[in-house]
């Protein structure tokens, strides 16, 4: 287990943010895309996981509809996988939005982001549904997990 420190941030931390997503994603992407995407959005949450002090991950999300968080993005350097980095982000995540009253999670990945749909499952999240994702001219497959009962 990598033992990482999960920090929820605020969004002065953006540029590390855009940093890390784009060691992990393609094309890069800087601050100003992050801050114009959180606008207007409620409950933002922005988690970075240290290992060793060194940043090594990230997540974001924030509220689809009342009862509802949307993780939007995690992920961790090459360096740091399979030492349950994301895992802690994701925890981590859960209690906060468990802590904030939603019901339930839910993500959407495509079919090429393998380890992610593995973790899914590990994670106990159900398989919710199917979306055409235009932007990407590729399905999306949607997870939900239940935060009650
Ligand atoms: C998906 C990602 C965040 C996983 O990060 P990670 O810190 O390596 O994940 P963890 O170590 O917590 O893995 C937890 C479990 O997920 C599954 N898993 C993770 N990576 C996997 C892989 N490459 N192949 C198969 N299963 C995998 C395993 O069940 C793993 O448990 P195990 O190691 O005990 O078998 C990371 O691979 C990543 O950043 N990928 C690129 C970005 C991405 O696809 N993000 C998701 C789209 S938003």
């Amino acid at each position: 287990m990598a033992n990482a420190k999960i920090d929820v941030v605020g969004q002065a931390e953006l540029p590390l943010v855009a940093d890390l997503y784009s060691q992990v994603f393609k094309p890069a992407r800087d601050a100003a895309h992050f801050r114009r995407r959180f606008l207007g959005r409620y409950n933002p949450l922005i988690l970075i996981a240290l290992v060793d002090e060194k940043p090594a991950g990230f997540f974001t999300g924030f509220e689809l509809k009342p009862d509802v968080f949307f993780t939007w993005l995690v992920g961790v350097l090459p360096d740091f996988r399979r030492a349950g980095v994301a895992s802690q982000l994701i925890e981590a995540g859960q209690s906060w939005a468990q802590g904030h009253g939603y019901e339930t999670l839910r993500f959407e990945c495509h079919n090429h982001h393998r380890a992610m749909l593995h973790m899914a499952i590990k994670h106990g999240y159900d398989i919710a549904g199917l979306r055409w994702d235009p932007d990407h001219a590729a399905n999306l497959v949607i997870f939900e997990k239940s935060l009650v009962g």
